[in-house]
């Protein structure tokens, strides 16, 4: 059901991953898939661009919202209110929107490593970042609650959560959660929770259980979701993803704006969005189980050209969080592509972090072996 795309058709579908490098470099950078989009989704697509649909999109939500709902209620027993969503045109877009309407004022606590955007979304919205450092390297790495609760008392009302971690590939526990919304309601914070990469939890090693997601809000009410269907479903392009929040005076804050500030949506990503959520459970399914296995071949291919590799559990996403400090290069991205591949440098996702990489595993196993064995030539010198 998953089906790989040929160097041809990925350069094709995929213009920033592949159109980045020369050809015969392999991309395992940017956090798109190089697979053939759900076919549901790309019917629903094609044929709404058949039917002429290029408009401006409609007022509402044309239903992302009660699809989202659906997924929710299906995968994670958890009920959102079907209109609870307000349509943005991604999820760094609908951070902003949400650090400038209803986030309360003073500085944002964004834990690191983080996805880059995180970083510059605070700074755009004219906020100070208290970053804290996650320890990259703890087999662990969870929040450390103790200087969350630092920051908030030092005047911080606002924490970006990412929720499963992207760079990390962790999925925070349910009591993890709990403790972080307890602290929240003791300082009337708000958390904004990332959940882009939800639907990417993975099964265990070798098809044993996984982790068990639990949706922000399903532990804190007054929080904040933004999250799209667009990693699950390779739709970035589309620019479609959704605000989620449960109060009513807070969302109808979020509606209200003007529309220079909330216009960048697409029709056809609102369609990707409704099919996505609610007709493609069985693409998703084997998703997941396919790099699920990608995942499991890293694990050998690492054992054995990387032996010296530290990895983490990679829970969810399809980004591999590599420490190569054993290796002795300071910036181990950028040996790699002179040998062939590029992957992302750690110090991306934590500035000055020296000896890290992330390698997105999302590709057929032939280029996954490539990109770890050119990934060990380039660090034999
Ligand atoms: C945590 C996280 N948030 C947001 C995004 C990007 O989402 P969008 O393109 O909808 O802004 C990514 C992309 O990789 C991501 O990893």
């Amino acid at each position: 059901m998953i089906v790989d795309l040929s160097d041809e058709e990925a350069r094709a579908a995929l213009p920033l991953k592949w159109g980045a490098v020369e050809p015969g470099v392999l991309p395992a950078w940017v956090a798109e898939m190089d697979y053939a989009l759900a076919p549901a989704v790309a019917e629903a697509v094609a044929g709404a661009v058949r039917r002429g649909l290029a408009g401006y999109p409609p007022f509402g939500d044309a239903g992302v919202g009660a699809a989202f709902a659906g997924f929710a209620r299906r995968h994670w027993g958890w009920s959102p209110p079907e209109d609870a969503s307000v349509v943005v045109g991604d999820v760094i877009a609908g951070i902003r929107l949400v650090l400038e309407t209803i986030c309360p004022p003073g500085p944002v606590v964004v834990p690191l490593p983080c996805y880059p955007p995180f970083r510059d979304v605070v700074a755009l919205a004219g906020r100070e970042m208290v970053p804290i450092d996650l320890d990259p390297d703890a087999t662990d790495a969870a929040l450390d609650l103790e200087r969350v609760e630092a920051a908030f008392r030092g005047g911080a009302r606002t924490l970006l959560l990412c929720n499963p971690h992207n760079p990390l590939g962790r999925v925070p526990s349910r009591t993890e959660l709990q403790a972080l919304a307890e602290l929240a309601r003791r300082y009337d914070a708000r958390v904004v929770a990332d959940e882009i990469h939800g639907p990417l939890v993975l099964p265990g090693p070798h098809g044993t259980d996984g982790p068990v997601f639990t949706p922000y809000l399903d532990v804190d009410e007054r929080a904040v979701l933004v999250t799209s269907h667009s990693k699950t479903f390779n739709t970035a392009g589309l620019h479609t993803a959704q605000v989620v929040c449960l109060d009513p005076a807070d969302l109808a804050r979020l509606r209200g704006v003007l529309l220079p500030q909330n216009h960048a949506y697409s029709p056809l990503g609102m369609i990707a969005a409704r099919v996505a959520w609610s007709d493609c459970d069985d693409w998703h399914a084997a998703l997941v189980r396919r790099l699920g296995e990608q995942r499991d071949l890293l694990a050998e291919l690492v054992a054995s050209h990387l032996p010296d590799a530290r990895t983490r559990p990679l829970e969810a996403t399809y980004l591999a969080w590599l420490d190569l400090r054993a290796y002795g290069s300071d910036d181990p991205a950028a040996a790699a592509l002179a040998h062939g591949v590029k992957v992302a440098p750690g110090s991306d996702y934590q500035p000055g972090l020296p000896g890290h990489v992330r390698v997105n595993i999302a590709t057929s196993p032939d280029r996954l072996e490539a990109v770890v064995t050119r990934l060990a030539k380039a660090l034999a010198g």
